[in-house]
């Protein structure tokens, strides 16, 4: 699809179904008293905690690039998914989340407190259930994935141990264990086939819940760009050996937009994201749908 195709105003802000509404940053859940819920990806843009912009086919890009994935993982793990409504909306299992985001890591890179190359880069080697050697440089592949789990917190993330996780009791040490045993191996399926399509899977966040009987599912998105960071394969070795950074999926220019202009953690209103910026963004979530999945996004309605 071409830039000049996409109707800016053309986007989902919020939704008002029936339903006991509950309002993520980016999803409108509805609890349908069943068992059931109906999970809307809008096309809200957040950051900073907050919504930035409204990035059309945003939500659609998430709900079916999460559709695509679950459904190649399927083998692997149950899903929360009951049926596809439209576009953007899903039924799916109301599950009980299990209180930790599992996040997989294949390579040392971050720049935020709680990422590897940050924690790394500042001294720490010893990572709670891993170890890692002294000489590893910003970006460079890990051995292994590596798991670290953080909360799942409104007040910021926290990284655990799987020693903390079970000594809070967030979880018993029997699922902690089928959980990181799954989550590894989704991870390393994600990055096959991510490879064949050209891209590194670098690292991603997995939710997973307990449905009435107490089966384990995965549930929210999976291997999107917002739950995921992707690098282009082809790009990886010569910018490892440069030290630079791979090119990657990136929608941080937006953010860094808002950090020049305002005080995102600040100000009560947001000035209006350049319309060509949302263009942007919302054209390289529709490549990578198109890269990932190997189809073209429907955007018909
Ligand atoms: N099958 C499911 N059962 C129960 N909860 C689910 C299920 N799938 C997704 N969720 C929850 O629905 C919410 C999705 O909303 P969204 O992704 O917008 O939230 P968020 O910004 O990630 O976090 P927050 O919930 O803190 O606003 C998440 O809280 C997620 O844990
Ligand atoms: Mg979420």
């Amino acid at each position: 699809m071409k830039l000049e195709t996409i109707d800016p105003n053309n986007v989902i802000r919020e939704t008002n179904l029936s339903g006991t509404k509950y309002q993520g940053k980016v999803r409108d859940v509805y609890d349908n008293a069943d068992s059931t819920l109906t999970i809307v990806t809008t096309d809200r843009h957040s950051s900073f905690d907050r919504v930035l912009a409204h990035i059309p086919h945003k939500g659609q890009v998430l709900n079916q690039l999460s559709l695509w994935w679950f459904e190649q993982l399927k083998d692997i793990v149950t899903n929360h998914v009951i049926l596809s409504v439209d576009a953007n909306t899903i039924l799916a299992k109301k599950t009980k989340p299990l209180p930790i985001e599992v996040i997989v890591r294949g390579y040392i890179t971050g720049v935020t407190a709680t990422s590897l190359w940050t924690n790394y880069n500042n001294g720490q080697r010893d990572f709670g259930d891993f170890t890692l050697p002294d000489g590893m440089v910003k970006n460079q592949k890990l051995a292994e994935p590596v798991l670290t789990p953080t909360t799942k917190s409104d007040l910021g993330d926290e990284n655990l141990s799987s020693k903390q996780i079970v000594e809070k009791g967030l979880l018993t040490q029997e699922r902690l264990d089928e959980v990181n045993a799954i989550a590894i191996k989704i991870f390393k399926r994600g990055q096959e086939l991510a490879l064949e399509r050209g891209l590194i899977l670098v690292d991603t966040k997995y939710e997973f819940g307990l449905d009435d009987d107490g089966n384990l599912l995965l549930i929210d998105e999976v291997h999107t760009p917002d739950s995921s960071r992707y690098w282009l394969a082809d790009s990886y070795d010569e910018a490892f050996a440069a030290g630079q950074d791979p090119k990657s999926f990136d929608k941080e220019f937006l953010r860094k937009w808002f950090k020049d202009n305002c005080d995102p953690y600040k100000d009560a209103t947001l000035p209006d994201a350049p319309p060509g910026m949302v263009l942007e963004l919302a054209k390289r979530y529709m490549e990578i749908f198109e890269k990932i999945t190997g189809s073209e996004l429907n955007c018909k309605n």
